[in-house]
């Protein structure tokens, strides 16, 4: 049956969308968001640099702005990120060992104090993995290890102990030595009382490269007592038809739904016209807004 808005459908999991204030001008995209979607996450403005461009000169402008928005469309946020190796203002890339932990600890402090009981889910850690499960060279391993991780965690649920704490990664939707080396840090952090909720899986994908064992990981991470969510997806048209673009987009949505503890999927972006995958058609809506095949497939498999 065809519902007017992905939304109406979305009662098990939440739908939601990227959105950036930047493109507030354009009314389609304000009006296709606010009927579409349940659910957003800021693309980019509440990321380290975007809030504390200078050290404690905070600068909340369009966070708020995404927040507003969200509040009035009766949309839950999810808020991204506070610890990752990118999108980091040059200052903090400065400061190393007690001075930078404790920038750390502030930086987390603050912008979840800000936002405290607005946030469904807060991305504590972004992509601290490497492709083969080992952990990445950041400024944060380098100076401390994994001990960041948990000291980030304990630091965001001090300051919202409402909100669920994820940690977030691309490349780990199958079972592979990335979302394995995941695994592992997960049960262990788990194992030591750190308060971590929830495994986000961005899944950037392409069409004819959805893995089958999706569903699977999922239910890897839900054993464990976490719930679990799509956070970013995406899927290039990798030079197929717009057909199996939406069957791709269908089988994400069903891997989700039929894992009891997946509570979501966002899209990284809902139109064409401002994706951060510039040429590959990834979004269910083209850049003139028209809605894809996609669009109904979501709508059907919610
Ligand atoms: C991307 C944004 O979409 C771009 O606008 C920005 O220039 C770079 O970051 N993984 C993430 C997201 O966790 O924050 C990234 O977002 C995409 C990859």
């Amino acid at each position: 049956s065809i519902a007017a808005h992905l939304k109406d459908n979305a009662n098990q999991i939440y739908i939601g969308t990227a959105l950036s204030p930047s493109h507030f001008s354009d009314a389609q995209y304000q009006s296709i968001a606010a009927a579409e979607f349940n659910s957003l996450t800021p693309e980019n403005e509440m990321k380290w640099d975007a809030v504390e461009p200078s050290q404690g000169n905070y600068n909340y402008g369009q966070a708020d702005q995404l927040v507003q928005f969200a509040q009035q469309n009766g949309m839950k946020i999810r808020g991204h990120t506070l610890v990752w190796h990118s999108q980091v203002p040059g200052w903090v890339n400065g400061l190393s060992g007690d001075t930078l932990h404790q920038v750390m600890i502030d930086h987390i402090t603050n912008e979840v104090t800000r936002y405290k009981g607005s946030i469904y889910a807060w991305d504590v850690v972004n992509e601290m993995f490497n492709e083969d499960g080992s952990y990445r060279q950041s400024i944060w391993y380098n100076n401390f290890q994994t001990q960041f991780v948990a000291d980030a965690f304990t630091a965001a649920a001090a300051a919202d102990p409402g909100a669920k704490l994820y940690i977030n990664d691309y490349n780990i939707e199958s079972i592979n030595g990335k979302s394995t080396g995941l695994l592992n840090l997960v049960t262990q952090l788990k194992s030591q009382g750190v308060p971590i909720h929830g495994v986000g899986f961005q899944a950037h994908l392409a069409v004819g490269q959805i893995p089958s064992d999706l569903a699977a990981n999922l239910q890897r991470f839900t054993a464990l007592g976490l719930e679990v969510a799509i956070t970013e997806l995406d899927i290039k048209q990798n030079g197929q038809s717009q057909d199996a673009q939406a069957q791709a987009y269908t089988q994400v949505i069903n891997a989700c739904t039929s894992t009891s503890g997946c509570v979501g999927v966002t899209i990284w972006g809902f139109t064409d016209k401002y994706s951060w995958i510039s040429s590959d058609n990834a979004c269910p809506w083209d850049g003139n807004y028209q809605a894809k095949p996609a669009v109904s497939a979501i709508e059907q498999a919610l």
